[in-house]
């Protein structure tokens, strides 16, 4: 009889403490571009998870896939706005607020994504995550994708001169329109959400990208060849508002950070597996055939890049290009 009451009393008062009656958790959103099943998406996931967890009735995040919410051309915008709290774009799309982070797209810099790993954990990799809170965006960590492959709607992919007057979708990058025309090729600026029917159309001939975004998005469906070129990457950033991050109570900022450490653990371990397993499957799907380039392919396809170093390096900077550099063993 008399239990019953104290120990409702008791606990009513431990809820009281964590969580102020009738508070509703604050809703955070985090919208993405890719499938669930990607590198991004389970990271994004386990994310929710984590800081749900780590921050019970405090905090519900809502994770948005596919562009549902905000696709590439309005995310940055939409972060701002605060009508999204974290985005985690791809290093490509960072060319309207600093020139730096370009340093990931200089094509053939990293041997891989080991490589990649190395640089982003440096002191100077580290700098580049505060590098655009002067334009209101904080970068809260690197996620792992994988290396970008080539692919077009033509048989033969195994030289540079296989691409010369073909059109490629690339993401918002200048040192990408750089690349493809290094090549002789037409590169075409284009929102990820709508590269499938631009290549199922022949609105461009082909694209390139990591195996984990060639399965989900079904671009092995509508392309003939993918050769194996590794020569770029697509990581990301998460990012967030600078401004709605240092407003945050400090409880909740440190539940979130935590869950943020954690899911990138997550994500960047499970990366390399995605990727390895989507190559597979895309490669049994027998739709697109899988051409695997020499040593002596590869170098004629650095070589025909290189000219986009020199025009980028001033940009970029000597110290960040070098620093890179080192982290290939
Ligand atoms: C692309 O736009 O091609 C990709 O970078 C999308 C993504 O976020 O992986």
């Amino acid at each position: 009889m008399f239990a019953r009451p104290i120990l409702a009393a008791a606990f009513a008062a431990a809820f009281a403490f964590t969580v102020p009656a009738g508070a509703q958790p604050m809703v955070i959103k985090f919208s993405h571009v890719v499938a669930e099943h990607t590198p991004k998406g389970q990271g994004a996931l386990k994310f929710k998870e984590l800081a749900e967890k780590k921050l019970p009735g405090k905090v519900e995040v809502q994770v948005f896939p596919n562009s549902q919410l905000f696709g590439d051309a309005k995310e940055m915008e939409a972060l701002l706005l605060g009508d999204v709290q974290f985005i985690a774009p791809s290093l490509s799309k960072f060319d309207r607020y600093t020139k730096k982070i370009q340093l990931f797209d200089l094509p053939f810099l990293f041997d891989d994504i080991e490589a990649v790993d190395r640089f982003q954990l440096s002191a100077k990799g580290q700098e580049l995550l505060g590098s655009i809170k002067n334009r209101g965006l904080l970068g809260l960590a690197y996620w792992h994708n994988g290396m970008k492959q080539l692919s077009t709607n033509r048989d033969k992919l195994e030289r540079p001169e296989d691409v010369k007057g073909l059109k490629f979708r690339i993401q918002a990058s200048d040192v990408l329109v750089a690349q493809f025309r290094a090549l002789g090729a037409n590169p075409q600026k284009m929102a990820f959400s709508e590269v499938y029917q631009a290549l199922q159309t022949g609105v461009v001939d082909g694209q390139e990208n990591t195996w984990s975004n060639m399965y989900s998005q079904k671009f092995y469906e509508v392309q003939k060849t993918i050769a194996e070129t590794n020569h770029g990457v697509v990581d990301y950033m998460v990012v967030t508002n600078a401004k709605w991050w240092d407003g945050l109570p400090p409880d909740v900022r440190k539940g979130l950070s935590e869950a943020m450490a954690e899911a990138t653990a997550y994500a960047n371990k499970l990366a390399n597996e995605l990727n390895a397993g989507d190559r597979k499957r895309i490669a049994d799907a027998g739709k697109a055939r899988i051409q695997k380039l020499t040593k002596d392919d590869i170098a004629a396809w650095r070589k025909a890049m290189e000219p986009v170093w020199k025009q980028f390096e001033g940009e970029i900077g000597r110290d960040l290009i070098d620093a890179a550099l080192k982290s290939n063993k």
